[in-house]
């Protein structure tokens, strides 16, 4: 269970709670679900499991593992790109961190409850364009992310997830519950129920893709290296199963969580990514005139949900850095994580700027933080993932493949899944990699 809570604190995190809705919202609702499911399920799960093979049998950090299967300077290039991706992510990520522990205290004094809608409108352009508070709360977050991976896997990463998220499935639930009781929400349950496949086009297959592996924290590095701590004994199968269906079982959650309460506040559901930003808080300020303490209650509990999911998160991104600075660098952990702040820090600070003083900076015809998302999720999450199937199915010996997923022809039904496993990681999954790639660049 501990292996799994893990696994399933890095996947479930903000990709859940404020990706899925949106992308569900803009694409078509039930429809884009079904799509994603499937993803998740066919192309998904193999990456992962290709991760973690890769990372177990080497016991090693990311770059000593891709190093084992490619030796030379090409083998390091790939472990190092491993490295420096969640480093990049954990950098903007940790961004949006910020803003959730912000909102959370705006929750926690009354903020919402008490402004009229109205005053609410444009609220979140307002907050991420005054510079310095997002900043704060970045470099907030940051340090308590910082301070959790300190304490070591056993007695930081461990613990935290262990009882985080039992934690946050309890918050969601209450959440669904809340949102399912307001007036008008049936409409959002129709809408996450029946397939509108008319909406469907083929952004629909990229979002669902690519959603899929940003949600599963696939290419970067991290399900190597936490697989690195799982024990030989450990099923990774059955790893991988649970966490990629706790996975799609939170952001189904959120969805219900989230839409219904949209579609009962009578907005548009395709907001987009300013979605639990900017329309919750005017949701909750509208509904407090009917029950003012749920909803202050809802509203917290809110933003604590997205504060615990980010940060189960961002703990997975920034110990792939401290694993690899400890067993390869010689540093002590408390140095890694301190080394890692102020690097990290310093560019999510850049990216947070690049709302307010900084949005004149373009690069590609992005600001700043855009450019760091999308190089994260449509570039070297891509890269990463397409290295790792290739190095699980093409690379490493078959026999040493069945080994780490049988745990040495032990367990049985994995040996009876292998030639399927084999064949979605040898054949299905780097052309579905390709397909996005392609789909991206076209
Ligand atoms: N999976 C995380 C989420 O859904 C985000 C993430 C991406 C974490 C990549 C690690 C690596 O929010």
């Amino acid at each position: 269970m501990a292996v799994i809570a893990a696994f399933a604190g890095s996947a479930i995190g903000l990709g859940n709670i404020w990706r899925f809705p949106y992308l569900v919202g803009e694409n078509g609702g039930a429809a884009f679900i079904l799509i994603y499911i499937a993803f998740t399920l066919i192309l998904s799960l193999p990456i992962f499991l290709a991760e973690s093979v890769i990372g177990r049998s080497s016991q090693a950090n990311c770059r000593a593992a891709v190093g084992f299967l490619v030796p030379g300077r090409v083998g390091q290039m790939f472990g190092l790109l491993m490295v420096f991706t969640p480093l990049w992510v954990v950098s903007y990520y940790s961004v949006v961190g910020g803003w959730s522990i912000d909102y959370l205290v705006q929750a926690c004094c009354l903020d919402f409850v008490h402004a009229t809608p109205d005053q609410l409108a444009g609220g979140f352009e307002r907050f991420i364009a005054r510079p310095w508070l997002p900043i704060l709360f970045h470099l907030v977050f940051m340090g308590i992310t910082v301070a959790v991976v300190a304490f070591g896997v056993k007695d930081g990463i461990e613990k935290f997830c262990k009882w985080s998220i039992p934690t946050l499935f309890v918050l969601i639930v209450f959440l669904v519950v809340y949102s399912l009781t307001l007036p008008g929400s049936f409409k959002g349950v129709e809408y996450l129920l029946k397939p509108d496949f008319s909406k469907v086009t083929a952004h629909t297959f990229i979002d669902a893709l690519g959603q899929s592996f940003f949600s599963l924290s696939l290419g970067t590095g991290i399900v190597i290296t936490y697989s690195s701590y799982v024990k030989k004994n450990e099923n990774l199968v059955v790893a991988g199963v649970g966490t990629a269906v706790s996975d799609l079982l939170f952001a189904l959650l959120a969805g219900f969580a989230i839409l219904p309460a949209v579609f009962s506040a009578g907005i548009e559901p395709g907001a987009g990514p300013t979605l639990i930003f900017d329309t919750l808080p005017y949701i909750f300020s509208s509904l407090a005139q009917h029950a003012p303490i749920l909803s202050t209650v809802a509203s917290i509990l809110f933003f604590l949900a997205i504060f615990i999911a980010a940060l189960t998160s961002s703990i997975s991104l920034l110990e792939v850095g401290v694993a690899y600075l400890t067993e390869e660098r010689g540093f002590k952990r408390g140095w890694a994580c301190v080394l890692l702040f102020v690097l990290c820090g310093a560019f999510g600070t850049l990216c947070s700027l690049s709302f307010g003083p900084l949005s004149q900076v373009k690069l590609f015809g992005l600001n700043l933080f855009d450019f760091a998302d999308s190089t994260a999720s449509n570039v070297l999450m891509v890269l990463g993932s397409l290295i790792s199937v290739v190095l699980a199915g093409w690379v490493m010996p078959r026999k040493a493949l069945f080994h780490e997923l049988t745990n040495g022809g032990v367990l049985r039904k994995n040996a009876r899944l292998f030639p399927l496993i084999l064949f979605l990681l040898r054949y299905v999954a780097p052309i579905g990699i390709l397909m996005l790639v392609l789909s991206s660049v076209l």
